[in-house]
Formats: structure tokens, C-alpha cells, sequence
């Protein structure tokens, strides 16, 4: 019954996700439940090591958290052998280096996404992982959505018969920064900082799409600039340089089409910040972050086009919720405790830097699709295992 600690340099942890997903509704909260138990009756206890540029800061959160180390020198804490793991969730730009230098250090590799903003970097980092021998993995953390993996359980019923399309709609009003402070860092807008809502979306459209309908084979994306100017944390005027919104469709293997806005200039009109629309020749599903509710094939009413009457159907009554049927963790604190579980027992963990690589190649493609005005086919990535 004896506790194994597990080393985990934590850098970026000061940012929003860093702090807000990685941090506190995962690692702390880890050890808050007492670590994750492993067979034989021992448990893996998290031992992070926040890593920064600011001093106060990273004191302050390690106090609020009961965290013993910090650190402002990052290859200091890559020279330490008993921290096994680097994880990374510093701004996009920044990963690759980063995760270059925790490979040749020899530590196991977990990140955000994008991995990086080019495919032949992303690529790289992969190819570098493996031959270094380390294990690696990517946040991807809408499948483990509590919405999203009800609705994996509609696909695996049959319930839809065959799917035809699936429609996404992600979004929300990101203030401005002038007269309500912005809810996101000025970064995302900055083409230079590696900011964009295509290279940030498009990954986890297509793992989303990849994990639970298919392949993406063809993409068509349009994006825009719809806000030009917006106001920093400084309170600074600043020029918008990346897309703050993406219309994007996709093809996939198996013939469904797919089409995902996503938006940051969008106000919301729906149940959810995410929802998806599955229909299928039996079935049709509307999921969200949380909630999956759908509607088959004997319970669709007749719909007809008469703007002269008052609408006689409330369409939105007879669907029917997905019940639960168990409890759903924090996302990011179940893809966490898989990854470590992976490191230390070796345990299968598919969603690897390769992975990653593919969602960087389709925000490239949609990036490259919008400034050429045309459909791109999206080519299999070679070097990943399963490819
Ligand atoms: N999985 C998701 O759903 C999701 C959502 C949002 C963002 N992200 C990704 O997470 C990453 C971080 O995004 P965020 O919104 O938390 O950004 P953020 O700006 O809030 O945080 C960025 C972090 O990087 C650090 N950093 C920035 N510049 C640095 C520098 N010059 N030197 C050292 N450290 C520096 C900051 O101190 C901070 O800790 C991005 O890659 C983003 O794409 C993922």
C-alpha cells in the first residue's frame, strides 16, 4: 500500500487553462481525492513543480494549492531526473521549443493543443518523442465531454441508422476589451502571437469528428476578421490580425458532411456554448457540453412551410434526453489520470503527439483552404503508428 509519486513539471500553469483545467480540476484536484489508486492497492500521487516567468504569481498559486515547489528556470527543473513528466499549456507559439528541450531532457511529454502551428513541427515533435523513447499525449478533451460521450453511445446503438451530416455550432460574444474586460487573452486575435479561432478550433474539430463519425478527407473553410480592433489587458487599442471566426466544412471518409461554425463574435441563442446536430436516416441527435437529446424516426413530426399560420409544432418538445447513467469526471482530469496511468503502467493511451499533428494539419489546410478560395483534401499523415 505504498504511495508513488509522480514528478510533473507544470509549465504555462499561470494562464487560464494552466490554471483553471490543468491545475485546479485536475492535478489538485487528483491529490484532493487522495491520487489515483493502482493495482496491487498503491496509489499515484501527483508531485507538481510549477513552472513560470513570474515569481509572485507562481507562489501565490502554489500556496492557494498546497504545492510545495516552484520554479522561474525551466531547464533547471528539466536537468531534475525524479520529475519524469513536462507538461506544456504556455501560449501555442512557445510549445515547441519547450517540448523539444523536456524530449531531449528525456521526459514524457503531455500538452495542450495545437501541438504547434505548422504540420512539419507538429510532425517533428512526434517523430522526436518516439525515437527519445518518451511517452506523449495531447489534451483532447471534448471527447471526454459528458454531452460528447452520450452521444457516442447513440452512434454505438445504431440508433441513427446511417448518418448524413452533422452540424456544429460553437461559439459566444468575446467582449472587446474596452468596455467590459475580454473573457480571452489578446493573443487569440494576433496573428503574430499565433492567435486565430481556425488554428485554435479546427484540432478539436477534427479529432471530434475523427474519434466519432470519420476520417476527415476534404475541407472548405472561410474565415474573418469580424472585429478589427480590440482593447489588451493593458487597456491598449490593438489591431486584430487572426480570425475570430471560421465557416468550415468538411468531408468525410465515409461520406457525412460536416459543418462547424465557430465564432467569438456570436451571441448566444442555444442551449450550450457547443452543440452538434447529428441527423441520421433513423435517428437525429443535438448534444452539448453536458446534455444529448434526440429524436427518431417515428417520433419526427410532419413539418410544413405555412408562414400564414402561427407555428403549430414546438419542434424542440419531443426530443428525449440521453440519461446519464453514471457520473462524469472533470474531462481534463480523466485524460490526466489516463495519461499517468499510461506512464507508469503502460496502460493504452491513443491520443499521442501524432494525434495532435493531425488537428495542427487541418487548422494548416482550413488556413490555407480560406486565403486560396478552394476545397483541399486533407492527405493521411504518414509516420503515425496506425497509419
Ligand atoms: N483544450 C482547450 O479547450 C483549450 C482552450 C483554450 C486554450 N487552449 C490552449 O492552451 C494554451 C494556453 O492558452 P490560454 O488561453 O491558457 O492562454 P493564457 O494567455 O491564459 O496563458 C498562457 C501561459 O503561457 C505563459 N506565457 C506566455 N508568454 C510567455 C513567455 N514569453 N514566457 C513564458 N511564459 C509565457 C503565460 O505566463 C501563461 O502561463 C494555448 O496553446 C491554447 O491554444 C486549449
Amino acid at each position: 500500500m505504498a504511495i508513488r509519486k509522480i514528478g510533473i513539471i507544470m509549465n504555462g500553469v499561470t494562464g487560464r487553462m494552466g490554471t483553471n483545467q490543468h491545475l485546479m480540476r485536475s492535478i489538485v484536484a487528483i491529490r484532493s481525492q487522495g491520487g489515483i489508486p493502482l493495482p496491487g492497492g498503491d496509489t499515484l500521487l501527483p508531485d507538481p513543480i510549477l513552472v513560470g516567468r513570474d515569481e509572485h504569481k507562481l507562489r501565490a498559486l502554489a500556496e492557494t494549492h498546497d504545492i510545495e515547489r516552484w520554479s522561474t528556470n525551466l531547464a533547471e527543473c528539466l536537468a531534475n531526473p525524479e520529475d519524469e513528466i513536462y507538461f506544456d499549456a504556455q501560449t501555442t507559439t512557445r510549445r515547441a521549443d519547450a517540448l523539444r528541450a523536456a524530449i531531449r531532457a528525456g521526459k514524457h511529454i503531455y500538452c495542450e493543443k495545437p501541438i504547434a502551428t505548422d504540420v512539419s513541427t507538429a510532425l517533428e515533435l512526434a517523430e522526436l518523442a518516439d525515437h527519445a523513447g518518451v511517452k506523449h499525449g495531447v489534451v483532447q478533451d471534448k471527447l471526454f465531454l459528458p454531452g460528447l460521450l452520450k452521444l457516442k453511445r447513440v452512434i454505438d446503438s445504431g440508433f441513427f441508422g446511417r448518418i448524413l451530416s452533422v452540424r456544429g455550432e460553437f461559439g459566444y460574444w468575446v467582449f472587446e476589451g474596452d468596455w467590459q474586460t475580454a473573457q480571452r487573452p489578446s493573443w487569440n486575435y494576433k496573428k503574430e502571437d499565433g492567435g486565430g479561432i481556425i488554428v485554435d478550433m479546427l484540432c478539436h474539430w477534427q479529432y471530434v469528428l475523427d474519434n466519432l463519425f470519420g476520417r476527415v478527407t476534404s475541407v472548405s473553410c472561410l474565415g474573418a476578421i469580424h472585429i478589427p480592433e480590440r482593447v489588451d489587458e493593458q487597456g491598449q487599442k490593438y489591431t486584430c490580425t487572426a480570425d475570430d471566426a471560421a465557416y468550415a466544412t468538411f468531408q468525410l471518409e465515409n461520406g457525412i458532411i460536416a459543418h462547424f461554425n465557430s465564432s467569438w463574435a456570436v451571441r448566444v441563442y442555444r442551449d450550450e456554448l457547443l452543440t452538434l446536430q447529428v441527423d441520421g436516416t433513423h435517428g437525429s441527435a443535438s448534444a452539448g457540453l453536458r446534455e444529448c437529446k434526440v429524436q427518431s424516426r417515428v417520433n419526427t413530426p410532419r413539418a410544413v412551410w405555412n408562414p400564414d399560420v402561427p407555428n403549430p409544432i414546438r419542434f424542440q418538445e419531443n426530443w428525449m434526453d440521453v440519461p446519464d447513467n453514471g457520473a462524469f469526471d472533470n474531462g481534463f482530469k480523466a485524460q490526466w489520470e489516463l495519461f499517468l496511468k499510461h506512464v507508469v503502467l503502460d496502460t493504452p493511451f491513443r491520443w499521442n503527439l501524432y494525434e495532435g499533428a493531425k488537428g495542427v494539419q487541418l487548422a494548416e489546410l482550413g488556413l490555407q483552404s480560406w486565403a486560396e478560395r478552394r476545397w483541399l483534401d486533407v492527405p493521411l499523415l504518414t509516420g503515425s503508428k496506425e497509419d
